[in-house]
Order: structure tokens, then C-alpha cells, then sequence
């Protein structure tokens, strides 16, 4: 049996990544090789074929997420036999197969398709660790998410709805302030036009905000800062504007926890995160209180337009890649 995938020899644009024939992966310990029905894109692995993503190496195969069939346990491999239907994070996912992390892998609900599956590890799993793990999001709070168009935010507004929390977020386009609305946003924020702070401390009765998660950097650092309550926690978990970060955190003012998190590095990640989204939002899914929202879908063939995508800033939750070789 052959295998292919997206590899990348060299950093650099899109034109990097090369479809290859690459030897069949052979689950080592702990390990299944999935036979990848869909992957999910994520805005990382666009730092990742650049060659700005800490720690990357080359060459690798591309993608970050998949869904697919077992085809092969590893040793010590308990929960999961041939034939299942799976979900999870497993890094060179944009291929025809894939080596999971059975400490990764979740089992896909009879009533998600691959599409639905591939659209969740990544952005849920973040978002789930976000609030339920790291920024503990309680009834009653109020949530800032910036960047809620994106993967991650889309899931984020989902979960913090469900604890029960006010909910708002910020975009740069007014489109997807409108469209985060409509998905139960309780406010929505244009963050290239609005007094964000002002608008904040006026629709929450100047309260400000309990658990502000933050993504975007130095360009709104500043205002989300400002919008945050006198307790607040601000969950730090992406650099999607740039690590650099530089702003007044006017100590002796205030009371906040800033909370930096990284779902690879956390040791809370598989016995807390992963153990709460096993039990509580994978069955969430199959009953319908949850559903990754599904920007475009597109074949695997098409990496480099969904790259393109992610660059232009449109999408509003996931690009979903479906395996077409
Ligand atoms: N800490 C962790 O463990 C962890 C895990 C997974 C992902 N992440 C991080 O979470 C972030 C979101 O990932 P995602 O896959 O959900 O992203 P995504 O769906 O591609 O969305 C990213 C969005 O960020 C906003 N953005 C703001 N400033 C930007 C800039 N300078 N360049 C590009 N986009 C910018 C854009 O929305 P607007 O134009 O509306 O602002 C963009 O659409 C990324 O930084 C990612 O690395 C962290």
C-alpha cells in the first residue's frame, strides 16, 4: 500500500508544499495509523510551512487534525481497534495517512461525519482548554473572544454560551461581527472602527470583562486590557498578530491573571482538557448541543487555495480538506 502527503522540504510560500509519495506510517507504541478521510486548516501551519513556528523541523508533512478510519494499532493500544472511526490533533494529518497519539485520538460519534470530525480538534480542543481548563468561565461572566470568526473563536463562543456566560467578540470586518450575532453573540465588535473599551464598560454596565481571550497582539493589546473588569483573567493563547506584545499593565491598578497557555506543552492538556472534552463535548456533538461551524470545504488536492484563504481573512470558522486521492 502507497502513502501520500503534503511535504514540505523547504520553508517558504505555498509553492513549498509538494504532494509526495512517503513510506506507509507504522504505529509505534501507544500509536494507530488512520487512513484520513478529512483534515481541518489551521492558521499555525501557515507559520509552520513559513518557517516562523518554534520548534518546527523540515522536512514534515503538513496538517495538524484529521478524521478517518484505524488501519493498524500499535503495541499497548487498549480503547481503539481496526476498523474505528476516529477524530483528533495528529501532526502530518494532510495525507492519506496519518500515525495518532491514542492519548490524542477521540472516537467519532455515529451521527458526525469525517467533515464534522475533521473540523474539530484543533479550534474545540483550544477553546475548550481556554475556558474550561485554564480561564474557568463561570455562569454568569462576561467573555471577550477576539478574533471570533476564527477557528478557534467560532468553538470558544459555542463553549462559553454553554457555561452560561454574557458573550462577546471582536473581529476586523463588520460582516463577521454580524454573523458571530446571528450565532449568539451577545456583542459584537469591529475592532478597526470601535472605542472597544468604551463599548465594552457601556454593555456590561462598566463592569468590564470577567475571561478575555487573547489572540490578535500589540494592534488591540491595549483596549482588551482596558475592557477588562477589575478581577478579570486574560487567557493569552495565540500570537496570530506577533509574539512582541508591549502594553501598560498599569500595575497596582488592578487585579487581573494573565494566563499564558499552549495546548502541545500543558500537562494539564490529556488529564484535564482531554479528559472533560471526552466526557462532556464529544457527546455534546452527537447530541447536537455543539457543531463546529464549517467555513468551506474543500479537496485535499487544494492546500494551497486553502492557504490562501486563511491568508485573506474571510473565512469564518474552519476549511475543511476532504481526501480526494
Ligand atoms: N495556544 C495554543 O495551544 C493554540 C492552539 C491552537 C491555535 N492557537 C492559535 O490560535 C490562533 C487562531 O488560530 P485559528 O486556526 O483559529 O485561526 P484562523 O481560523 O485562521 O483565524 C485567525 C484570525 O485571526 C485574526 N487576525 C488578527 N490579526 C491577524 C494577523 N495579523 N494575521 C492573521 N490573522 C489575524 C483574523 O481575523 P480578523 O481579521 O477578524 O481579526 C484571522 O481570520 C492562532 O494564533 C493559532 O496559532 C493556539
Amino acid at each position: 500500500m502507497k502513502a501520500y502527503g503534503w511535504n514540505v522540504a523547504e520553508f517558504g510560500g505555498p509553492e513549498t508544499m509538494q504532494w509526495c509519495e512517503m513510506p506507509l506510517p507504522v504505529p509505534g507504541r501507544g500509536q494507530l495509523r488512520v487512513r484520513v478521510h478529512a483534515s481541518g486548516i489551521n492558521f499555525a501551519e501557515t507559520r509552520m510551512r513559513a518557517g516562523t513556528y518554534s520548534g518546527q523541523e523540515l522536512p514534515f508533512v503538513m496538517g495538524m487534525e484529521s478524521a478517518g478510519v484505524v488501519e493498524a494499532v500499535g503495541e499497548g493500544v487498549k480503547d481503539f481497534a481496526v476498523g474505528d472511526r476516529v477524530f483528533g490533533r495528529a501532526r502530518g494529518s494532510h495525507a492519506t495517512h496519518v500515525l495518532f497519539d491514542a492519548l490524542h485520538t477521540l472516537p467519532l460519534p455515529d451521527s458526525l461525519d469525517f467533515v464534522q470530525g475533521a473540523a474539530i480538534p484543533v479550534g474545540w480542543l483550544t477553546a475548550w482548554h481556554a475556558l474550561v481548563t485554564v480561564g474557568r468561565a463561570r455562569t454568569g461572566e462576561r467573555v471577550l473572544i477576539e478574533a471570533i470568526a476564527s477557528s478557534v473563536g467560532s468553538a470558544a463562543l459555542q463553549i462559553a454560551k454553554w457555561q452560561g456566560c454574557w458573550v462577546a467578540g471582536t473581529a476586523s470586518r463588520d460582516d463577521k461581527c454580524a454573523r458571530s450575532r446571528a450565532s449568539g453573540a451577545d456583542a459584537a465588535y469591529n475592532y478597526k472602527t470601535a472605542q472597544l473599551a468604551e463599548e465594552i464598560m457601556r454593555d456590561t454596565a462598566g463592569h468590564g470583562i470577567d475571561v478575555g481571550l487573547m489572540t490578535i497582539g500589540e494592534e488591540t493589546a491595549a483596549s482588551l486590557f482596558d475592557s477588562m473588569a477589575y478581577e478579570g483573567r486574560i487567557v493569552m493563547y495565540g500570537s496570530t498578530g506577533g509574539r512582541q506584545v508591549c502594553f501598560n499593565l498599569n500595575i497596582g491598578t488592578r487585579n487581573l491573571q494573565l494566563l499564558a497557555m499552549s495546548i502541545s506543552t500543558s500537562a494539564r492538556f490529556v488529564p484535564e482538557t482531554m479528559r472533560s472534552f471526552r466526557e462532556v463535548a464529544v457527546p455534546g456533538f452527537a447530541n447536537g448541543t455543539f457543531k463546529a461551524v464549517i467555513d468551506k470545504t474543500l479537496p485535499m488536492s487544494a492546500l494551497v487555495e486553502a492557504h490562501a484563504m486563511v491568508d485573506s481573512r474571510t473565512h469564518y470558522g474552519k476549511i475543511v480538506l476532504v481526501n480526494d486521492f
